[in-house]
This record gives C-alpha cells, sequence and structure tokens, in this order.
C-alpha cells in the first residue's frame, strides 16, 4: 500500500514541539523582561499602616514636602517622617480619632509606625535625591502627582532604562530652583514659555550633564 503521506512528514511533530518549545520560551521571556522590569512595578500600592492621606496634607492643606521629607535637598536618602512629625499637629487636631490611634500608641512608646517601602533602588545602584532636586529635577517627574494622591503608589517605572530617558534629555524635565516643591506648576503658556526651551537654558546656566556611562551608577 502506498504510503498516504509524503516522507517528510515523519519528522513533522518533532518540529512542532521543537518551534512550539522556542515560541513558549520567548513568550515567557517577553513576560518576565516587560512585567518583571517595567510594568509590574508601576501601580504598586501597598496598604499602609495608618492611612494617610497626601491629597489632604500636601494637596488641600498645601504643606511643603520637606515639612516632612525633610533630608530630601541635603541627603542622598530622602526619610519618611518621624512621628513627632506627625503629632505637632495631631495633639491638637483630631485627637480622639481611631485613624490616628496607632500614631499616639507609636508616639507613646518611641516605637516607629511601620510604614511600607514603595520606592527602592537596588543596592547595586548609586542614586541621590540631592543631586536632583538641587538641579531642578522635581518630586513630580520620578513619583508623579503625589499631591493628589490618597494612597501612594509607584507612578513610574523606576527602571534603568527610565533614569536614562531622562540622563539623555534632562531639559524635558528640570525648572526653576524655586517650583521644584511645587508639582502642580507648569510654565506659563501666555508668556510663550515652553518646557523644552526654558530647560535648554538652565541646562546651560548650570552646565548640566547627567551620568550616561555604566560607573555613573553602578559605582
Ligand atoms: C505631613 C507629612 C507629609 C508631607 C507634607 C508629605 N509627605 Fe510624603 N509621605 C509621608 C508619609 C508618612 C509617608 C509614608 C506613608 C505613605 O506612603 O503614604 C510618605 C510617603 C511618600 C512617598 C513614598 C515613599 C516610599 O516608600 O517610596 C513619596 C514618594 C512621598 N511621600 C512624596 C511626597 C511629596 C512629593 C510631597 C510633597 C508634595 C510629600 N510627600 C509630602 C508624609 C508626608
Ligand atoms: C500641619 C499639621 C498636620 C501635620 C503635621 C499632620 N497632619 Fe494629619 N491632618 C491634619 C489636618 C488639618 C487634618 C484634617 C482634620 C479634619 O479633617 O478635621 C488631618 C487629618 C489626618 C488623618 C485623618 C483623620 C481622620 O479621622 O479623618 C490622618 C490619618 C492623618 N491626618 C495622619 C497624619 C500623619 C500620619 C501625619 C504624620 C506623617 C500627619 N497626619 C501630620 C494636619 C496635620
Ligand atoms: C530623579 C528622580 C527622583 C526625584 C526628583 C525624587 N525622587 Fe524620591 N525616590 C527616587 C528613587 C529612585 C527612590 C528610591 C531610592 C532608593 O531606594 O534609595 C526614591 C525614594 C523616595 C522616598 C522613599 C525613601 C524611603 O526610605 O522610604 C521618598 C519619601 C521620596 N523618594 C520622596 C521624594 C520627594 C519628597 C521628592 C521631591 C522633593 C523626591 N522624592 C524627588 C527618585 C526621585
Ligand atoms: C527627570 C530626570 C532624571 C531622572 C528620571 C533621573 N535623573 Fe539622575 N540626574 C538628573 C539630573 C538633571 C542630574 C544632574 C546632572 C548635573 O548636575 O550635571 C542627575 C544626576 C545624577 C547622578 C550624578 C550624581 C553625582 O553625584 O554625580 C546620578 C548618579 C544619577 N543622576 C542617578 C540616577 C538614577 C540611578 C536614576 C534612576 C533611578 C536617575 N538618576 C533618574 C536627572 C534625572
Ligand atoms: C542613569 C543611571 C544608570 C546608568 C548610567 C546605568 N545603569 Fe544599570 N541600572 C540602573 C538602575 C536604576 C537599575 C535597576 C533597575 C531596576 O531596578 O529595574 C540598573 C540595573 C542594571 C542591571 C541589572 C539588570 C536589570 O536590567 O535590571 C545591569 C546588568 C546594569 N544595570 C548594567 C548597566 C551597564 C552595563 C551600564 C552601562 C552601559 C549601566 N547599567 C548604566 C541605573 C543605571
Amino acid at each position: 500500500m502506498a504510503n498516504f503521506f509524503p516522507r517528510w512528514t515523519n519528522t513533522l511533530p518533532l518540529k512542532i514541539v521543537i518551534c512550539g518549545a522556542i515560541f513558549g520560551g520567548l513568550v515567557t521571556l517577553f513576560y518576565w523582561y516587560y512585567l518583571t522590569a517595567d510594568y509590574a512595578r508601576v501601580g504598586y500600592a501597598p496598604v499602609q499602616p495608618v492611612a494617610f492621606d497626601h491629597s489632604l496634607h500636601a494637596g488641600q492643606l498645601g504643606m511643603d514636602c520637606r515639612y516632612c521629607h525633610s533630608f530630601v535637598e541635603i541627603s542622598s536618602h530622602s526619610n519618611v517622617p518621624a512621628t513627632h512629625t506627625c503629632m505637632k499637629c495631631h495633639s491638637q487636631v483630631q485627637k480622639e480619632s481611631p485613624k490616628l490611634e496607632l500614631v499616639r500608641r507609636s508616639y507613646e512608646t518611641g516605637e516607629a509606625i511601620p510604614w511600607v517601602r514603595i520606592h527602592q533602588a537596588p543596592d547595586y545602584v548609586y542614586f541621590n535625591h540631592a543631586v536632583h532636586v538641587s538641579r531642578g529635577v522635581s518630586c513630580v517627574s520620578c513619583h508623579g502627582n503625589i499631591h493628589e494622591m490618597e494612597v501612594v503608589y509607584h507612578a513610574k517605572s523606576q527602571t534603568m532604562g527610565w533614569c536614562l530617558e531622562c540622563h539623555r534629555a534632562p531639559e524635558k524635565n528640570i525648572r526653576p530652583l524655586e517650583h521644584v516643591y511645587n508639582l502642580a506648576w507648569k510654565p506659563d503658556p501666555k508668556s510663550g514659555q515652553t518646557q523644552l526651551a526654558l530647560g535648554k537654558e538652565l541646562k546651560e546656566r548650570w552646565a548640566i550633564n547627567p551620568p550616561q556611562t555604566c560607573a555613573g551608577c553602578h559605582r
């Protein structure tokens, strides 16, 4: 009896299996790279031990970021405030509120409130807040509209590609120093000012040249 299928089909099942495995591998790599490196982190908003609201304190009440994040312009590290900073107001304001129970307890016992860290660069990366804010990079460029957030979330991916995107073209993000802590600030279109023109001018004036070599960020 004549063979119904041509000879080459003998290896077909094997080819299908191999191609399938390679394709599956690529799909996995794709998701692993894109989801873990970048997109998985955006939106991360852990539940905090106290329902602290930035849109109320920094937005409505208009408090300066430095009132609480007091090291941000002088240190590589931006601190989260100690409990006594809260108690400057909350020993008077809302002093019975159940939402502030843990804050009062922390103040009495001296045990820090266990805030859950949201943004964190790996150990092998050198990052410095003061360098950025003293060169006109606003919090909003890296953390998004914190002054409108009831719960802080990871607004930008903060991956290596993201750092480099700005280091290659910082003019898109630098602004006069007096507006660094005013997250809602925009160049005034009425005066014909654009972010790009202003950014270029400041970049030249301050001789800004962010590192793009590996050793700049991996020291
Ligand atoms: C009244 C004090 C207070 C003020 C004012 C304040 N913050 Fe915060 N901030 C906190 C506390 C407390 C946390 C930790 C809890 C949380 O994430 O909500 C925090 C968390 C953050 C985080 C996330 C930290 C992490 O773990 O990654 C960022 C970013 C931040 N603040 C930026 C800002 C910016 C920008 C401003 C000014 C627009 C500001 N904050 C004003 C108290 C404050
Ligand atoms: C400059 C004063 C000030 C500081 C400092 C301050 N708050 Fe507040 N906080 C307020 C005011 C004003 C309100 C709104 C009170 C109201 O709604 O009647 C408020 C409301 C709150 C509420 C909601 C209370 C409720 O029952 O609705 C929480 C929770 C809170 N703050 C947490 C914190 C924490 C945590 C800190 C420290 C990181 C802090 N606050 C620092 C002034 C302050
Ligand atoms: C150039 C980008 C950039 C700018 C500008 C910036 N941040 Fe950050 N921020 C980061 C990165 C990256 C981290 C994680 C750093 C780390 O792990 O050491 C971070 C972490 C933080 C943390 C968490 C620190 C902790 O130990 O929990 C706070 C709070 C914070 N930033 C507040 C601010 C405030 C307030 C401003 C504006 C005054 C600001 N940042 C401006 C990139 C930036
Ligand atoms: C929105 C723009 C922007 C982003 C995002 C940004 N940078 Fe920068 N970076 C700058 C500017 C502007 C400078 C100042 C360069 C100068 O003064 O010449 C700088 C300087 C630096 C320096 C040099 C500091 C020094 O002491 O020499 C390092 C390191 C650095 N950035 C690391 C990072 C890392 C890591 C990230 C990502 C987590 C990052 N930056 C994200 C704009 C940015
Ligand atoms: C502007 C700062 C900056 C520069 C310049 C930079 N890196 Fe990175 N690098 C980072 C940050 C931030 C991370 C962490 C990324 C994350 O957490 O997703 C990182 C992560 C890495 C990783 C870990 C793998 C990964 O992608 O997460 C490697 C490997 C690496 N960098 C190599 C390099 C090499 C090689 C160079 C030079 C060509 C370089 N980096 C230049 C900021 C930088």
